[in-house]
């Protein structure tokens, strides 16, 4: 049998004894557990110096979205857009994470009107008066990962297009409202999936936001369509995405057969997205990335 000494320095990394560190969180998982709840394995609960590293990476993802903001605008391309967070990265000595990531050929999704994400940027696509469009930034920093979305209007935008971009930037912020320590993650879930539903519009099922920081792509999947009370327990440390597709019509998506990334609504109808990185802290939560 081994026990961690409550005297021993925490598993953490902080120095300090467990005791005086993790050890009523440990406690507190333990009860959570007992209770038949999913509790955070410990790689999911970032360090002090990690999260501090993180937003280093952060800054640059949020520099890089603030400079397409400047510039998007009708008869771009997708191709100028890659160009711009390549280069906006590069200048600030770090990474896009999308490249060569699986296999993507780009540094950015961009993804128009009903294509609902992974879209790969292309010179043979212009962006239009009257489309919405969402750009994809994830940054790697000396090894440490951010990724936020934010979506455009592009000139003149439908009134039915431009609802739809801003419930679907209530409904993140709804589901933002519910992370804190000790809640759930379909609390969160459900927030999100009950605001898309009051307007008739469908939450995307088959694709979810994921743990980020260490890793692009880290442990827990999340889902935006789980019921209150259900899935992980949120625990301090805990970092994650909060992005969900919200579609006007079906939540049905489906592949493109072609090149195996670019993501569509079933019925052709339009799709949006926002997506911000979230820290859970011991008294709420921290926007990391947006
Ligand atoms: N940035 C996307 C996300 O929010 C991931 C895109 S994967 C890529 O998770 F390879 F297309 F970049
Ligand atoms: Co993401």
């Amino acid at each position: 049998m081994h026990f961690l000494n409550r005297n021993n320095p925490c598993w953490c990394g902080s120095g300090v004894k467990y005791k005086k560190c993790h050890y009523d969180f440990d406690q507190k998982l333990a009860r959570c557990r007992l209770q038949g709840c999913i509790i955070p394995a410990r790689n999911m609960i970032k360090t002090p110096s990690q999260i501090e590293a993180i937003r280093e990476s952060a800054k640059v993802n949020i520099a890089v979205l603030d400079y397409v903001a400047e510039h998007i605008r009708a008869g771009v391309t997708t191709e100028e857009i890659d160009q711009w967070v390549c280069r906006q990265t590069a200048r600030h000595h770090a990474v896009p994470a999308p490249l060569h990531y699986e296999g993507f050929p780009k540094s950015v999704c961009t993804s128009i009107n009903e294509v609902v994400c992974h879209g790969i940027p292309s010179p043979d696509v212009v962006l239009k008066d009257g489309d919405i469009v969402n750009v994809d930034c994830s940054t790697n920093l000396n090894g440490y990962y951010s990724d936020s979305s934010r979506m455009f209007c592009i000139g003149d935008v439908s009134p039915e297009k431009k609802k739809l971009v801003e419930v679907t930037k209530e409904c993140m912020e709804l589901g933002l409202k519910e992370v804190k320590p000790w809640a759930f993650m379909g609390d969160m879930s459900q927030a999100v999936n009950d605001h898309a539903r009051a307007h008739g519009y469908r939450v995307v099922r088959d694709i979810g936001g994921h743990g980020v920081g260490l890793e692009f792509h880290e442990e827990p999947w999340v889902s935006y369509v789980a019921p209150r009370g259900t899935e992980m327990i949120l625990a301090p440390g805990m970092m994650f995405t909060i992005e969900p597709m919200i579609n006007m019509g079906t939540e049905e998506v489906y592949v493109d057969e072609d090149d195996n990334w670019t993501v569509y609504t079933e019925d052709g109808k339009p799709s949006a997205q926002w997506e911000i990185q979230v820290l859970v802290t011991e008294d709420g939560c921290e926007v990391i990335s947006y």
